[in-house]
């Protein structure tokens, strides 16, 4: 790869303090720290720091330093209840998930924009909610979102049950009039009143928009993937190929992990697009949209890597469309290194490691309950 700015084992450790710079030389005597530094102090400074002088070079069949592979960890178990109330919400909240009679018009429900079967993307470059009307940014999936620290690209929402409410009502996606519209249309459907009834046990009013809020998140919380990243994880080292495993090297290697890091590979932070170079689309303020602080323009959540392979296009405005793409442009953009064909396409070989298993009986579309 070909570093844009100053380079080197010091400068690495200096701004990472990461240990991808331990991998290929300058690691087993420099500080490993046991605290990614985040790329925060690389803002706005201009000349690049990055682990890349040392190269790809390494052989197919080297392990991978385990200290590094504790920064990811395997998917928690998403514990889903078998029975009583909480299987009843989550029950509920499939139904939810499918239901079209959410939206005003009556043809749009979460699975339009999250298809489950398609990996909870619609592989649009932006979603058409109701009227065919275009949405302000690119769909996130919805599988694993539970377990990310916030919602949304720009956080406006702190977890799947207060987040479900936003689409119903958003007049380009759902377009719901109000909260009492979608109270009353599902009371009216005689199959609901009960079932709310069954998963709210100790609510006065079952059939209420934070309850709706509430099933669906309950069934959320299920739409989790483990693969085989997660095997090797939990140490079986056959579970990625060779090419895959250098494709992870070239990742840490480069630095894409201190800001792709954790469970999610993403979902535990805010990053800025665009830290070395500006973004090209400047059109979306992103989390300053919720803080108002300028400060905040064009940070974003730094998006989950699980399943990516199967959730193009990428990026909060779509503008990637394969993930070579969106692989050179993080390269480019993030940390100031042009990769090559080859260096992308292994860091790609990699990353379709983390496609995970959908959950086929847990997300199969269900009965609804007919009209009145
Ligand atoms: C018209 C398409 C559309 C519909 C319908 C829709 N969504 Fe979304 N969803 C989006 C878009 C676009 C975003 C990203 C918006 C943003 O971040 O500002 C999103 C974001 C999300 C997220 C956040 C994921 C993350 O990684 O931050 C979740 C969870 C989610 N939607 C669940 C739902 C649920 C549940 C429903 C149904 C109640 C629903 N969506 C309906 C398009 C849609
Ligand atoms: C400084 C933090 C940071 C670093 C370093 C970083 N990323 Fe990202 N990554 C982000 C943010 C923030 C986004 C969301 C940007 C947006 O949508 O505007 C993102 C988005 C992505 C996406 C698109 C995911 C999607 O669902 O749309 C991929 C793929 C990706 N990064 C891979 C990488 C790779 C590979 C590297 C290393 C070459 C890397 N990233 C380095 C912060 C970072």
């Amino acid at each position: 790869m070909n570093p844009r700015g100053r380079t080197g084992c010091k400068s690495a450790l200096l701004f990472f303090g990461i240990a991808s710079a331990a991998l290929n030389g300058c690691g087993e005597q420099g500080p490993e720290s046991s605290q990614v530094t985040r790329i925060a102090a690389a803002h706005g400074a201009g000349a690049v720091h990055v682990a890349a002088a040392h190269g790809t070079a390494v052989p197919a069949s080297e392990e991978i330093n385990p200290r590094l592979l504790r920064r990811f960890l395997p998917l928690p178990d998403p514990r889903i209840a078998t029975d009583g109330a909480e299987a009843a919400k989550v029950s509920l909240g499939r139904m939810l998930f499918f239901d079209t009679r959410l939206s005003k018009s009556g043809d749009v429900a979460c699975n339009s924009c999250h298809a489950l079967d398609e990996y909870g993307v619609d592989h649009r470059k932006r979603s058409l909610g109701i009227g065919g009307q275009e949405d302000g940014r690119n769909a996130p999936t919805v599988y694993n979102a539970a377990g990310h620290f916030t919602q949304f690209w720009d956080g406006r929402a702190s977890d799947v049950e207060a987040q479900a409410l936003g689409p119903i009502l958003n007049p380009k996606e759902m377009g719901a009039t109000d909260a009492a519209s979608v109270v009353s249309a599902l009371s009216s459907i005689p199959g609901y009143p009960p079932m709310f009834a069954k998963a709210f046990p100790g609510s006065k009013d079952p059939v209420s928009f934070p309850n709706v809020g509430a099933a669906i998140g309950a069934f959320e919380r299920g739409l989790v993937t483990p693969g085989r990243w997660d095997s090797y994880l939990r140490g079986d080292a056959n579970a990625l190929t060779a090419a895959e495993k250098k494709g992870l090297k070239v990742f840490l290697n480069s630095g894409c992990m201190v800001c792709h890091t954790g469970a999610y590979l993403g979902g535990s932070m805010f990053e800025r697009v665009g830290i070395v170079e500006p973004w090209p689309n400047q059109d979306d303020r992103g989390r300053a949209g919720v803080t108002k602080n300028d400060g905040d323009k064009m940070m974003f959540k730094v998006p989950s890597l699980r399943n990516v392979a199967r959730t193009g296009p990428y990026f909060h405005d779509g503008s990637a469309e394969t993930l070579e793409d969106a692989v050179k442009a993080m390269g480019r953009f993030q940390l100031g290194l042009d990769f090559s064909s080859d260096e992308a396409d292994s860091i790609v070989a990699w990353l379709r490691s983390l496609t995970g298993e959908l959950p086929r009986t847990y997300i199969a579309r269900p009965t609804l309950p007919p009209g009145k």
